[in-house]
């Protein structure tokens, strides 16, 4: 599949020219394909943020430095003004993850905490022009949480306003330049600029990942479509992949999952339900341990996964056991063809592959990263494939599956 680079839409974010990722190289890393952003309701730049609420934000800072090769660069608390909690800010390549935890007893992060365990709060999107983005979401009826204000401090002015999505979660939407001049500051006004606390020990690759892929989000069972609708109403997103039932089943449980992205597939949403089965699927667990509908898992791509995973087990992060008869499979194997490396190469380290019409791409999951079974990672390396490893959902919902009846809950 060839696409004409400069009619992807928009410009990288400040952030992916910051990270010395190209156009060429982000396409290659999280599939973009062309689009016309005139004619785009509710035009989105790419993603600005992901915002954790945890239980100790110190420590999760310490973490996602030590383990996932994220880098300290911002911060806010008590030192600086902020007596209600603490925020680290990290990066990988274009990512930015927001880590925020209560410092003061009467924080209302306590609440969500208790409610929801360590989460994604707000999926933020970086756009052009928040003004417009919210004129449009408020026809299209969606509920305006904050409504566009200028917010400043020494290093400039940002527009920022909120909109509400499944469950507790947000979007927030930050328009990084106004009135012609970009905010110069290392992430939002109150924040300041720090110095990495972990030091990268000699051969820890540069990064471990360097874009996200997609967000998947847990719905409601009998929603989906409407959170697929509200995606495409609010802000113009256009459907992608779509699977269902069978696709999806095992002699256990099953999901439907939908796909929604932006016109240029920069940003990408699936939205998974539960569907009816023999026992608890892993949408339900989710839903049940989170009490409610949000963010299952973050893809975040790679240009090499072998390192990456490599890298990431010696720093103790824990993936998805993928068993020896995945890559036994002749079924398997006529499928996915040649791919870039040998086939035992991916089984040493249980990394799933999959082939569709524009290519392959190879993947892995983690186990649950905090506390209770519900948010995760995948890793992802994308050869030309558009799609979300659908000729995998098999294997890993057994995987899963299997890590559901260790804890109990199948
Ligand atoms: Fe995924």
């Amino acid at each position: 599949m060839t696409t004409d680079i400069a009619s992807t839409g928009g410009a990288l974010t400040v952030d992916e020219m910051k990270a010395d990722l190209s156009l060429e190289q982000l396409q290659q890393l999280v599939g973009l394909v062309e689009y016309d952003a005139e004619s785009d309701p509710f035009p989105v730049t790419g993603w600005d943020a992901i915002c954790f609420v945890v239980g100790n934000a110190t420590q999760a800072a310490h973490y996602y430095a030590s383990a996932w090769g994220m880098e300290l660069v911002a911060y806010s608390g008590p030192e600086n003004g902020n007596r209600d909690h603490k925020s680290f800010v990290l990066k990988s390549g274009s990512i930015r993850f927001v880590l925020s935890g209560a410092v003061s007893p009467d924080s209302d992060l306590i609440a969500h905490h208790a409610r929801h365990g360590d989460g994604v709060v707000d999926i933020a999107l970086e756009v052009p022009d928040v003004d417009q983005c919210i004129a449009q979401a408020v026809k299209a009826g969606a509920t305006v949480l904050r409504h566009p204000e200028n917010v400043s401090d020494e290093h400039g002015t940002v527009r920022i306003a909120a909109i509400a999505t499944y469950g507790e979660t947000r979007h927030t939407l930050v328009q990084r330049t106004v009135d012609g001049v970009a905010y110069a500051g290392p992430y939002l006004p109150g924040y300041v600029a720090v110095a990495p606390t972990w030091e990268k020990k000699e051969g820890d690759p540069q990064r471990i990942f360097q874009a996200l892929d997609h967000i998947v989000g847990n719905v409601e069972l009998g929603r989906m479509d409407e959170w697929v609708q509200f995606y495409n109403r609010v802000m113009g997103f256009v459907n992608m992949a779509e699977f269902i039932g069978d696709d999806i089943a095992t002699d256990y449980s099953a999901l439907m999952s939908k796909v929604v992205a932006n016109g240029n597939h920069r940003v990408k949403f699936p939205l998974n339900e539960p569907a009816v089965a023999k026992k608890k699927s892993q949408i339900d667990e989710y839903l049940e341990f989170y009490n409610g509908p949000g963010a299952q898992h973050l893809a975040v791509a790679t240009g090499d996964i072998l390192a990456s995973v490599d890298a990431l087990r010696a720093n103790g992060v824990e993936f998805l056991n993928t068993p020896d008869s995945y890559y036994e499979d002749p079924e398997l194997r006529a499928r996915i063809g040649e791919v870039r490396v040998p086939i035992e190469e991916l089984q040493r380290r249980g990394i799933l592959v999959d082939r569709d019409e524009d290519g392959y791409l190879l993947q892995i999951f983690t186990k649950p990263l905090g506390d209770r079974p519900t948010v995760f990672f995948e890793l992802i390396e994308r050869h030309g494939s558009l799609g979300f490893g659908k000729g995998n959902f098999k294997a890993l919902f057994e995987a899963i599956e299997r890590e559901q009846d260790a804890r109990g809950n199948l």
